[in-house]
């Protein structure tokens, strides 16, 4: 469409605009950016299985009646909670204001043009936070989402069960010897180890773990090639696919997402378990058989401490919202010392303002914190790049393949290799 057609267009863009720069919103708007209008607004957030939204809802609601925040939530799993934002945001619905990204998915939603860039007047100021997180909201240079909470992957161990954590993948397996039971969940001793293994987002986590602590690699820098055929990649993954094949990970875990590990381990049933720091606020509760038998310890690796793959998540303001101004405000309120103290001390979130993993008093409530700092710290980002739903389709996919033993794990990488650049291309 070119020519009168457009022309036209361009006119009633124009006066959609203006309208909305001067009505729709209670008051006046802010920001050069598109970042206009004011009133009630949707925060559109996965399953607050941490407890903190309550404090957030009131804190914001109690300070702005006129602007109030009604929260939703979607499901615990990552992948329904991005094919729910990828259909809203396809069908531009404008209740869907303030919404949670994952940092895998800051690059497919900029991209896109889901998201208001956080620049020029919208900017804002970033200076306490970790600076990885800073960098796992921003795509082509701008920033698009404001970092809420980081994560990094830590080891959960049955302290009762072991005299130190340990350090290295042959330490579990070796602790696990006559203490644990092989292959499956019993129920008289614990099984072994696991993690998020089933075929979902948090098994691209997982084996990329796994494979980065064996000194491979997924892709090339620039997110454009897979770099994953290799035997340091091979040596990785196979700590997992040698745990079904030799008993130290259960085949229940097979189906494990982040809550089904979680209970697990909180019914006394692992003896060792991978998951995100939000797990250590439910293991010390009251539904937990092992509140005061467990510990937290960095990840390990084939020759000493592995490094995690970086997780978290940002708010964003969506390009749909008519509560643009309201919601760059409660972008803020979400990175205040008040929020980021309430999620660590009611749901061990990760903060992601670096002054509260130094904090003295927090440090003795938590004395994690330090190996927590260095998981996110040396955590190695997932693929950058747009095409990211294809890329981790094309990892978890021959991972888990690998994992039920129907390819081996030499024949899997080689397959995700090349899934990995043919979705990297777009195709
Ligand atoms: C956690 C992480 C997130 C990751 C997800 C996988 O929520 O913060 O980055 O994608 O787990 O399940």
């Amino acid at each position: 469409m070119r020519g009168k057609g457009a022309a036209a267009l361009a006119g009633l863009l124009g006066t959609a605009l203006v309208l909305t720069a001067c009505g729709g919103g209670s008051s006046s708007g802010s920001g050069s950016d598109g970042s206009s209008g004011r009133g009630p607004f949707t925060f559109v957030t996965g399953k607050d299985n941490s407890g903190t939204m309550p404090y957030i809802a009131d804190e914001w609601n109690k300070a702005h009646p006129d602007e109030k925040v009604t929260i939703k939530q979607q499901s615990d799993s990552a992948d329904q909670q991005l094919s729910d934002l990828q259909q809203h945001f396809q069908s531009k619905d404008a209740n869907y204001d303030v919404v949670t990204v994952d940092v895998v998915w800051t690059a497919e939603f900029a991209a896109k043009g889901w998201l208001v860039p956080l620049k020029g007047d919208d900017a804002i100021d970033q200076s306490a936070l970790l600076p990885a997180t800073v960098t796992a909201a921003t795509y082509n240079g701008t920033q698009y989402a404001a970092p809420y909470a980081s994560d990094g992957g830590l080891l959960y161990y049955r302290k009762d069960l072991v005299s130190k954590a340990p350090t290295t993948w042959d330490e579990i397996i070796a602790d696990c010897k006559g203490k644990t039971t092989s292959g499956t969940i019993k129920g008289s001793k614990p099984a072994c180890y696991a993690g998020q293994l089933a075929k979902y987002e948090g098994l691209t986590v997982n084996a990329a773990e796994a494979i980065n602590a064996a000194g491979g690699t997924i892709v090339s820098d620039d997110g454009k090639s897979a770099t994953v055929d290799t035997p340091q990649a091979t040596t990785g993954l196979d700590f997992l696919v040698n745990g079904f094949k030799q008993g130290y990970i259960p085949k229940e875990a097979l189906g494990f997402k982040e809550t089904e590990s979680l209970n697990a381990f909180a019914a006394g049933q692992l003896m060792f378990m991978r998951n995100w720091p939000y797990a250590a606020a439910i293991l010390s509760g009251d539904s937990s058989k092992v509140a005061d038998k467990f510990g937290i310890a960095p990840l390990p690796g084939p020759d000493g401490h592995g490094a995690s793959s970086l997780g978290g998540h940002s708010v964003a303001i969506s390009q749909y919202s008519n509560t643009k101004a309201s919601a760059l405000d409660f972008l803020k309120f979400m990175q205040s010392d008040a929020v980021q103290r309430n999620d660590l001390t009611v749901g061990t979130l990760a903060p992601v303002t670096s002054a509260l993993y130094t904090d003295a008093a927090l440090v003795k409530k938590f004395p994690y914190l330090p190996d927590l700092l260095k998981s996110i710290q040396t955590a190695v980002p997932r693929p950058v790049t747009p095409f990211y739903p294809a890329v981790t389709t094309a990892i978890q996919t021959n991972a888990y393949a690998a994992l039920q033993g129907s390819t081996s794990t030499a024949d899997a990488l080689k397959s995700m290799a090349a899934a990995i650049n043919s979705a990297a291309a777009g195709g």
